[in-house]
């Protein structure tokens, strides 16, 4: 039996995956200099365009790389919540924040499918490197659908699933194909609106949430 493409994304995002995920104690790993020169931590925040006063919610914040960033770009109006299923991750996090002093951030212990945030209460959701950890994708889409405010965007930065970016990052096999992730996203409720060619070794998307369906009337009604 073949399945059509549709067919085989469907199933792809309902049966779970079997994640791995980022080992805490190499958490240091994630804070190398090294890393700079290819991440571009700055550019990144900067070319999201965030203002003052913004909420972001830095979903699988790991040791914290982006959160120093993050936390300047949205002054002290704002607030950054730091999440991540591992507290040995925010324990680093919160050692990170106390020796910054950055008073806008937020640490949240969340849940593999549960961000813990209130409904629409985020202008960002935030996700670098997570995706491809994700076991249910879907379940955990949904909850960000949830809590983003309605003009609220996702932006998911992953490792490209390609030979030619092998050179840092995850196993190829680990990784999950551009198309394939853009899939499953829309599937759950948003729409691709910006594509950021700024990374040699990752894509970095936007979406937005997809307007709800207006209600079915009945014929008749008025
Ligand atoms: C490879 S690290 C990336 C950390 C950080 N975003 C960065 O770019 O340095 C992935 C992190 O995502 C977290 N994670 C995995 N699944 C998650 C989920 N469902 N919700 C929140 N965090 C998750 C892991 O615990 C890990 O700390």
């Amino acid at each position: 039996m073949t399945l059509s493409v549709a067919a085989s994304l469907a199933l792809a995002q309902d049966a779970p995956r079997s994640p791995v995920l980022f080992n805490p104690q190499n958490a240091a790993q994630l804070e190398q200099d090294s890393r700079d020169a290819w991440q571009k931590p700055a550019e990144v925040v900067t070319s999201l365009e965030l203002r003052d006063g913004d909420v972001i919610a830095d979903i699988g914040t790991g040791s914290g790389y982006f959160v120093p960033y993050l936390s300047k770009s949205v002054g002290s109006a704002g607030r950054v919540y730091a999440i991540d299923i591992q507290p040995e991750m925010l324990a680093f996090v919160q050692r990170k924040v106390a020796e910054l002093n950055l008073n806008n951030v937020t640490t949240v212990l969340s849940q593999e499918a549960d961000t813990r945030l209130d409904r629409e209460s985020v202008d960002l959701a935030f996700m670098v490197d997570v995706y491809h950890e994700l076991g249910s994708p879907g379940s955990l889409l949904s909850n960000i659908r949830t809590v983003l405010k309605p003009d609220g965007r996702l932006t998911i930065i992953d490792f490209k699933a390609d030979k030619a970016a092998d050179r840092v990052g995850p196993p190829l096999s680990h990784r999950i194909p551009k198309e394939r992730l853009i899939a499953e996203v829309e599937q759950a409720g948003f729409e691709l609106t910006e594509t950021i060619e700024l990374l040699s070794y990752q894509y970095f998307l936007v979406f937005t949430g997809k307007p709800a369906a207006p209600a079915a009337t009945s014929i008749g009604s008025q």
